[in-house]
């Protein structure tokens, strides 16, 4: 295949390419086995590549047809062709034209990169190294070219033919076929080219720049659907609107297209003006999509947008630069939701996220840094460390330069390096240049893994009125990385009095900026700044918003979390209270469990959440945040080692019934005066409020599962909308018993044959807590719903049990490993980049007791020893046993 596993990239080896394209005209001939490419490459010697060397020109599993240079066909001796490459040793010195023709077969491609199908549909998804899969080429993020497609096709079965760039002329051929032109003005990278061809439904709309640019947008969905594709639409107009306010970023085609497709490996790729999506960030309506995926398609759809300017205008220069558009564009799709909906949510929901998928990754085998220097396989690095770190990376920067600079900062990036192919390097150059300070040690987040632990001690005179406080940092080694240094952290920080007041910030150990915005580096292993005039032993309030993406150990003593809770106004850190006092809570019952002692109950937390409850109208979506116990996968990670998924369960199911008992009557109240009927709107307010009432319920149900029991089974027969009825069927499933089974059938008959919405009612099913569980699974994989090559299927089924459902997929006697070992054998060939990214469910296995240990690296084993595994899967278990 076109990476053998063995043959490591490294970073340190980059090299500019030997030739660059100028102009690619692309002539492809629709055809559900035999597409036909015809490729002709404007090439010439690049100045900076080396001299004489050969043309050697990227495929993957291609079939070639024939090459021409200069319109002269070329015999068998001028080239030598395989599936993975074409090489020509003798080309002209001068530009020269080279044409190649290769035969695809979309229908036979399950790997869903390159040419595919899905449905009746002709699609495309070129990132990373699709695009050789077409036609050969240089298929790398620094050779930039202006394409030019056209495409023909039976125009029965695909009347709309699309690709990047605005279309041209159109027209009728013999035989039924038809045929469309695109042409794309800006220079760009293979990955970013797309087509797409079939019968679709679509939506329009339009939007006018601010310099008056009239831009006609669609979004293409499957007959029937168009209804569905409104709020799709509504937030790429306020995507639009948003970058060009806040970033002053204007759309640069006069058509956007966005098309949805069914079959897809991720959740949307940001091709120039042709953005294809997984149909799941695209599809909502009010009876079959939840809060939750209204929140998500208005965040893909912006992130997908705001690449235009941040991943297509400036691109990378070479994929070890992943998180230069990545991590910044998710950055930008963060904020755009916090201006959208509540920034204190927002930031919330994006920590438990950063904390559920990349700090687990930064603490086991698959840890590398935001900026990786080797890689095996690159489909293995679209990780929460490029995303979401490289995010947190980002805001860090906001957060130690200002708002002002880096704005300014932004504005230069976008100026300088525009249409070209960019390095962190040339990022980082931007800001230092706005600000005027020295980013070198700031860049070691980009080269070093692992997550940093902070710690802070205080230290209170009473005689002096002085309180010390001391910062200390420390990284523990990660793989390929023995000897850290300390980084820079920005940590946020307020003191707070007896009475709850909030301290004025004096000290001489602290720049004044640093007092005034409560904003203080820690650079080096420690640092202590002794604060003057503190009246009394004070409350610290560290991390605020969550300033670095940190570990901070240990959490504030019980009674300091408890006056948090009650006074800071940092609404990040009252939630964060919270999640400690439970954690603690939690803990303290698993210790207890193991060493035989009564179970200890947990007075003050119980006595905060009530405190949230009856505050709760408020802001009812924080509160809905605040009263929610860590997830079995928190408490995994928060362990850390020694994992048993049986007691950790216990001990949360423990406490929750505890504070279900406690607060029945409150949850009670709130549950009954938020479940008024009222008309659904997808808006934050609208969502927080049907959040805070499924808190509401589940605590309920945890105080009286009957009375639980009965409220669920009556919104789930009334409710007027997805969220309700799901999270009347979750808990539900929870509970078990007839009435369980009954609304599983019955959600069933409601919504069958719509895949998105059969997607819930896999997963939901996948994570019940009981032993039967396991053999739920393997009987729903034979449903005639369910397929293994659908990859929204195998996530909602198979990802969800293995990531979800801690106590079955952990299960003792290795069943849940036995069936993802099956699962990822039986898909590899198919689909490696979906088998890959499920075996990386198991990264954290060294983190189990040692049972569990044993049972996961005997299956790891056995997946490396697999004949004929793919190069993405091996990389993933190879890496993972190193
Ligand atoms: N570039 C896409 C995004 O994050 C993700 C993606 C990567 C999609 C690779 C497909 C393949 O916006
Ligand atoms: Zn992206």
């Amino acid at each position: 295949m076109r990476h053998p596993s063995n043959v490591a990239v490294r970073l340190a080896d980059y090299r500019p390419a030997d030739f660059l394209i100028d102009t690619v005209a692309l002539d492809i001939s629709l055809h559900r086995t035999e597409t036909k490419v015809v490729a002709r490459l404007a090439l010439r010697r690049n100045p900076k590549g080396a001299p004489g060397a050969p043309l050697v020109l990227d495929g993957d599993e291609l079939t070639l047809v024939g090459v021409k240079v200069d319109g002269r066909p070329l015999g068998a001796q001028d080239y030598t062709a395989t599936p993975d490459q074409l090489t020509l040793t003798a080309v002209p010195e001068a530009p020269f034209t080279l044409e190649i023709e290769t035969r695809v077969d979309p229908t036979a491609n399950t790997q869903l990169s390159g040419l595919y199908r899905s449905g009746s549909a002709y699609c495309t998804q070129c990132e990373a190294e699709g695009f050789r899969r077409i036609t050969y080429f240089l298929d790398r993020p620094d050779v930039l070219s202006v394409y030019t497609t056209r495409i023909d096709a039976d125009k029965s079965e695909a009347p709309i033919l699309l690709s990047n760039g605005n279309p041209g002329e159109t027209g009728d051929l013999p035989g039924g076929r038809h045929y469309a032109v695109w042409r794309d003005p800006f220079p760009k990278p293979s990955y970013l080219f797309a087509l797409v061809g079939g019968d679709l439904g679509v939506v329009r709309d339009h939007f006018k720049t601010t310099s008056g640019r009239q831009v006609t947008l669609a979004i293409h969905v499957e007959h029937g659907k168009e209804a569905r594709a409104e709020y799709a639409m509504d937030a790429l107009k306020r995507s639009m609107r948003w970058d060009e306010e806040k970033f002053g970023r204007e759309y640069d085609l006069d058509v956007f297209n966005i098309v949805a497709v069914s079959d897809f490996n991720m959740g949307a790729m940001e091709n120039k003006g042709l953005n294809i999506f997984n149909d799941k960030y695209v599809l909502a309506s009010p009876e079959t999509a939840t809060d939750v995926d209204y929140a998500g398609i208005e965040a893909v759809i912006a992130h997908e947008y705001f690449h235009n300017w941040t991943g297509n205008r400036i691109t990378c220069r070479d994929w070890f630069q992943l998180c230069l558009k990545e991590g910044l564009t998710v950055f930008r799709d963060q904020e755009f939701s916090a201006d959208m909906r509540s920034r204190a949510v927002e930031r919330i929901g994006d920590v438990r996220g950063l904390r559920l998928a990349q700090f687990p990754e930064d603490a086991g085998p698959l840890a590398h840094p935001v900026r990786p220097e080797v890689y095996h396989e690159i489909n293995n690095f679209y990780t929460a460390t490029v995303y979401e770190k490289g995010a947190e990376i980002v805001r860090m920067l906001r957060t130690l330069i200002g708002d002002d600079c880096f704005r300014r900062g932004m504005d230069i990036y976008f100026e300088r390096f525009d249409g070209t192919a960019a390095t962190v390097e040339d990022f980082l150059s931007c800001f230092a240049e706005a600000s005027g300070r020295d980013l070198s040690h700031f860049a070691l987040w980009y080269s070093q893994a692992g997550t940093p632990v902070l710690s802070t001690e205080g230290s209170y005179d009473q005689n002096a009125k002085t309180f010390a406080l001391t910062l200390r940092q420390e990284i523990a080694p990660t793989p390929g990385q023995q000897e850290k240094k300390p980084a820079v952290i920005p940590v946020a920080l307020a003191l707070f009095g007896q009475n709850g007041e909030k301290l004025d910030l004096e000290s001489a150990d602290a720049r004044p900026d640093e007092l005034a915005r409560g904003l203080f580096e820690l650079s080096d292993s420690t640092r202590t700044v002794t604060f003057k005039n503190i009246p009394s032993q004070p409350v610290v309030s560290a991390l605020r918003g969550f300033s670095a993406p940190v570990r901070l150990e240990p959490a504030p003593a019980s009674a300091d979390l408890e006056k948090l809770l009650a006074c800071d106004d940092d609404p990040f850190n009252r939630w964060q209270a919270a999640q400690s006092l439970a954690l603690r809570a939690i803990f303290a019952r698993v210790d207890a469990a193991r060493a035989g002692a009564p179970l200890p109950s947990a007075p003050g937390y119980v006595a905060a959440l009530r405190t949230i409850l009856s505050g709760a109208d408020a802001d009812p979506a924080f509160a809905a945040q605040a009263l929610s116990l860590p997830s079995e996968t928190d408490l995994a990670r928060e362990a850390g080692s020694n994992v048993d998924p049986d007691e950790l369960f216990a001990a949360r199911f423990g406490l929750l019934e505890e504070i279900g008992r406690a607060l029945a009557s409150e949850a009670e109240a709130i549950y009954a005066r938020l479940s008024e009927a009222s008309p659904y709107s997808p808006d934050a307010a609208s969502a927080g409020r049907r959040s805070l009432k499924t808190v509401a319920l589940d605590l309920v149900a945890a105080g009286d599962p009957a009375k639980g029991s009965a409220l669920a089974e009556s919104q789930f027969a009334a409710a007027g909308n997805m969220t309700d009825r799901l999270a009347a069927l979750a808990l539900l499933a929870l509970l078990g018993g007839d009435a369980r089974e009954k609304a599983f059938a019955a959600f069933y008959a409601q919504f069958e044959g719509d895949a998105l919405v059969i997607d819930k009612w896999f997963a939901l099913q996948a994570t019940i807590p009981e032993p039967a569980t396991t053999q739920r699974v393997i009987d729903l994989m034979s449903h005639p719903d369910f397929s293994l090559s659908n990859p929204n299927r195998v996530r909602s089924l198979i990802g969800v049990f293995a990531n979800a459902n801690l106590t079955r997929f952990h299960a003792l006697d290795g069943s849940g490993y036995d069936l993802l070992t099956k699962i990822i054998l039986e898909l590899d060939p198919k689909n490696p980049q979906v088998a890959a990214r499920l075996l990386s469910s198991l990264r954290s296995w060294r983190t189990m007791e040692p049972r569990r240990r044993a049972l996961i690296e005997a299956r790891l084993r056995r997946i490396v020893a697999q004949e004929g595994l793919s190069a993405d899967t091996k990389d993933i278990a190879t890496r993972a046993l190193a």
